[in-house]
């Protein structure tokens, strides 16, 4: 009771304030997102992700060393496919000599210790945009299930450490843990992207992969048969514990700013780790406001992070992660 309390004591100093501070950021909080173009000698900037690039795969190579000697040891990718590539049924998602198989050997080869996790969904593979397979206007569930156990299949093949569902189609986690049990992959890990909610901020991503859903009759518009509606809380819940039953090993929030209440509800019920993806569109947010000169960058950022994880991420997916490492270090 005051004054025999006062709380300001605790905040005297920074030295008192570092003592008794509570979530510290460092290098291993961070699963860096990297996109993959197909090529030699490109490192192109993505246009709505200032200072965000993809890279070919000579390229690459040198990316993956520099997060390593930053202490950045996992990666998460995403390959932007060209587009006579791209049919319905994702056909190129499970060709063995694709460009995300390519990628996985490529960062194995540069850095053998690296940490590899793979985007699993069909959209960047699709013509028209979608996670899954199209039928009648709509995307079917269980046919897609079948091609995205095929493509885990082929990026446990080629080397991926743990794979990362994105698509939000029912039943896909149970599929491909069974599917890598009965071919012998073990040690693969599921990073399920559990409460993925259908958010507007995935917009510059698909700028960068150049995959958003195409405007064509009969083609759904949004995603929002598949991935969760934002109003809702008690379904991330639900759908988070049907996939930890279904043998996810990491279970995923995301965006992260605005979902924070999700992600504390889920830390709290759950006793898996818990990722949080800081989206594209939250990076480009704060790269725009701070080029204008209205936030302070650095100051923001750290805030951002340090929120997400104190809101109860172990890992947290973020475009922001070298610069966070840097300016930390
Ligand atoms: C693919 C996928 C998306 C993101 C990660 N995996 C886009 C989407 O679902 O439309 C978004 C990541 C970001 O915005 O940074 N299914």
């Amino acid at each position: 009771m005051y004054p025999i309390k006062r709380n300001r004591r605790l905040r005297t100093n920074e030295a008192i304030r570092s003592l008794v501070r509570e979530t510290i950021i460092s290098p291993n909080d961070f699963l860096v997102p990297l996109f993959v173009v197909e090529g030699k000698g490109i490192k192109e900037e993505i246009a709505s992700m200032p200072n965000y690039y993809r890279y070919s795969l000579d390229l690459l190579q040198a990316e993956v060393k520099e997060l390593w000697k930053l202490g950045l040891k996992s990666v998460l990718l995403f390959v932007k496919v060209p587009d006579n590539l791209k049919d319905n049924k994702g056909t190129e998602a499970i060709n063995p000599d694709g460009l995300m198989q390519r990628a996985i050997k490529t960062v194995k080869n540069a850095c053998p210790d690296m940490l590899v996790m793979t985007d699993v969904a069909l959209d960047p593979y699709s013509v028209y945009g979608h996670d899954g397979i199209i039928e009648d206007g709509k995307v079917i569930n269980d046919e897609s299930v079948d091609v995205l156990t095929e493509m885990s299949l082929s990026h446990a093949e080629a080397g991926a450490d743990f794979l990362a569902p994105s698509d939000m189609m029912d039943g896909r986690i149970l599929s491909i843990r069974e599917a890598l049990e009965d071919e012998g992959y073990t040690d693969t890990g599921i990073m399920s992207y559990s409460a993925k909610y259908a958010s507007a901020f995935y917009g510059p991503f698909r700028d960068a992969l150049d995959s958003a859903p195409v405007d064509a009759l009969d083609i759904p518009k949004d995603k929002k048969t598949y991935q969760m509606d934002y109003a809702n809380r008690f379904e991330a819940l639900r759908e988070t514990e049907m996939d930890i039953d279904e043998g996810a090993d990491i279970v995923m929030v995301k965006p992260g700013l605005c979902y924070l209440d999700i992600v504390r509800e889920i830390k709290n019920e759950v006793d898996v780790p818990v990722a949080v993806y800081q989206v594209s569109g939250e990076y480009s947010m704060l790269k725009a406001a701070a080029e204008k000169g209205w936030l302070d960058h650095d100051a923001v950022m750290m805030e951002q992070i340090t929120a997400i994880k104190r809101a109860g991420a172990d890992i947290i997916a973020s475009y922001f992660a070298k610069d966070v490492v840097k300016l930390i270090s």
